[in-house]
């Protein structure tokens, strides 16, 4: 494949780490031109702190990181640090990483990014709430059409929620800022957990990982033992999803995912369903045909894995 140029923003959190190191294992495909922080799993100090964190540790520090929105658009942040830990690491050891946040807001850098570059060329992967490219969005409104894909780990349809019964937890936290970019006309490829419940680190697998001998691995081992710990204790089963990894894997193997059309909304006013995604797969052929947004919902899972223990072991 061609090498891409990819803009990733998140919010690490243990699976944005497990998908950073897996990006970051990958430049002769993926050619990272920075990687943007938002306040989600934990707050936005922690969350630009742990991006530096693995970009050091992955022997990276080439990759800027951006640090980004502190807060959600509208509503009041909501961490998740009971599925990720204080720090958003779980017990993986943290430190003061050596080099500083690149100077600028995430928003700005985005703009800056996928404007200076040919249109179609910037991909992003977004594994965190939205906040920082729907402000980049309202920032910047030409900024649409400049993008390429936009890889979205976000929203559950057959799957229900993980946050509340109907939402899944990145909509949920900024129901608003995806609601922008859902409307915004961006082509978006959109792993929900209806694909990402597919992708699971049974314990036969993160076996496998842990006994690669590379700091990656190692790192990505004591991560995935903490979800898998997490796992048995709040929600029963041994196998934690990787949500935020399956958007760096559709990056490297967009043909390991199958990906239907679809129109798909974002409840922003109800008390009881905000964040609930509508995923609407009845298109005529005329509105499939021109559909920006694509739901994935099969994920070739055996396949992925093979690709993730090739990369951690480089
Ligand atoms: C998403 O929520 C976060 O807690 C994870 O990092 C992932 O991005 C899964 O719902
Ligand atoms: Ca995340």
């Amino acid at each position: 494949m061609s090498r891409k140029a990819l803009i990733i923003d998140c919010d690490p959190g243990v699976d944005d780490a497990v998908a950073l190191f897996l990006a970051l294992a990958s430049p002769e495909d993926l050619e990272i031109l920075a990687v943007t922080t938002a306040a989600g799993n934990v707050d936005a100090t922690l969350t630009a702190r742990n991006a530096r964190l693995i970009r050091q540790l992955a022997g990276r520090e080439d990759v800027p990181v951006y640090a980004g929105a502190a807060v959600p658009l509208v509503r009041e942040p909501i961490a998740a640090a009971h599925f990720h830990g204080e720090s958003g690491l779980g017990t993986l050891p943290v430190f003061e990483p050596a080099a500083p946040v690149a100077p600028g807001h995430a928003a700005g850098a985005i703009v800056e990014l996928v404007m200076g570059r040919p249109a179609g060329s910037v991909a992003m992967a977004v594994t965190g709430p939205m906040t920082n490219l729907a402000l980049a969005l309202r920032l910047e409104p030409a900024l649409a059409a400049r993008l390429g894909t936009v890889v979205v780990m976000g929203g559950a349809r057959r799957e229900g929620g993980n946050i509340t019964a109907s939402a899944e937890y990145n909509i949920y936290a900024d129901p608003h800022a995806a609601d922008v970019v859902f409307r915004s006309g961006v082509s978006c490829v959109v792993l929900g957990l209806d694909a990402t419940h597919q992708l699971r680190a049974t314990p036969e697998r993160l076996a496998r990982i842990a006994a690669i001998d590379t700091v990656a691995a190692r790192s990505v081992a004591t991560l995935i033992g903490f979800s898998s710990d997490i796992e048995r204790r709040l929600v029963g089963g041994d196998s934690p999803p990787m949500h935020d990894p399956s958007t760096i894997a559709y990056l490297l193997a967009p043909d390991l995912f199958t990906a239907v059309p679809v129109d798909l909304r974002v409840e922003t006013t109800s008390p009881l369903t905000a964040g609930h995604t509508a995923v609407e797969f009845r298109l005529d052929a005329a509105a499939a045909s021109v559909a920006p947004i694509r739901w994935v919902t099969q994920v070739d899972h055996a396949a992925v894995f093979d690709l993730i223990y090739e990369r951690l072991a480089r």
